[in-house]
């Protein structure tokens, strides 16, 4: 079942997401060669309690940190820990935040000092495939054609879509329905209608689609062991278009 939101219920979650955002803000002058994925996630958790928040990933479904940090072939849902970023890696920040009772989710894959030109690539084919989906959003748009959207401007730049893990409804609850896929058919699946609060996060491979979940059971790498990119906004349907809600908030 799809929750529809209300004008002010919309603007309530703004507020959430604007936190999220600023907090992707915050971290990235701090991804540099040397820092530890435990010492962004000690800055995710110590900036969202500052600001009233509270980081939605910390205990959810027993996961141990607040913030996930996935490097290089790591495809989501890394956990933060004592590995030391270095000069070439991609680390993708994965913020959520609870404030008001509303969540904000959002997140971007950083480059750590110089990486190598096709690997730029890749983190640019990953934005620009969520940015090409942002930009048909509207009622009436389905739900096949915004993962059709992504998955032929990735694959017509031979990357590969990650099929396992979806974007989703977002609202009270952390994730609600409806699974947004970032592969489809254009005209298939449910159709978008005013209020709908959705995220759309695609992970994108530069090798096969594959992946695997490691055995602590909740870090997914690919299978081929190739780098992975991705970028989520949380946005809200409205009567014409799209609000994308987590952008900063100056
Ligand atoms: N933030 C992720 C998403 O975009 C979910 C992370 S679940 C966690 O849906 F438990 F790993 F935090
Ligand atoms: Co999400
Ligand atoms: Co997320």
């Amino acid at each position: 079942m799809i929750k529809l939101k209300k004008p002010e219920e919309i603007n309530a979650m703004r507020a959430a997401c604007h936190l999220a955002a600023d907090t992707l803000v915050m971290i990235e002058p701090h991804i540099r060669a040397g820092i530890t994925t435990n010492a962004i996630n000690q800055l995710v958790h110590d900036y969202t309690l500052e600001h009233g928040g509270i980081p939605a990933p910390l205990n959810y479904h027993g996961f141990p940190k607040s913030v996930c940090t996935s490097v290089n072939h790591v495809v989501c849902h890394g956990i933060p820990s004592d590995k030391v970023l270095v000069d070439g890696d991609i680390i993708n920040v994965d913020v959520t935040t609870i404030l008001n009772g509303w969540h904000g989710d959002t997140s971007r894959t950083f480059l750590v000092g110089e990486v190598k030109p096709y690997v730029r690539k890749l983190v640019d084919v990953a934005n620009e495939s969520l940015e090409r989906a942002i930009a048909i959003v509207k009622p009436g748009i389905t739900l096949g054609d915004i993962g059709h959207a992504i998955q032929q401007y990735v694959e017509h730049h031979h990357f590969s879509v990650v099929r396992e893990y979806c974007g989703h409804g977002i609202g009270r609850d952390f994730h609600e329905d409806p699974q947004v896929l970032h592969y489809g058919k254009p005209r298939e699946g449910t159709a978008l209608k005013e209020g709908m609060v959705f995220t759309i996060e695609p992970m994108i491979n530069a090798g096969r689609p594959a992946v695997k979940k490691l055995r602590d059971n909740w870090t997914v790498v690919t299978r081929d062991k190739s780098l992975s990119a991705q970028f989520e906004h949380t946005m809200a349907v409205t009567a014409h278009g799209v609000d994308v809600l987590t952008l900063p908030s100056s």
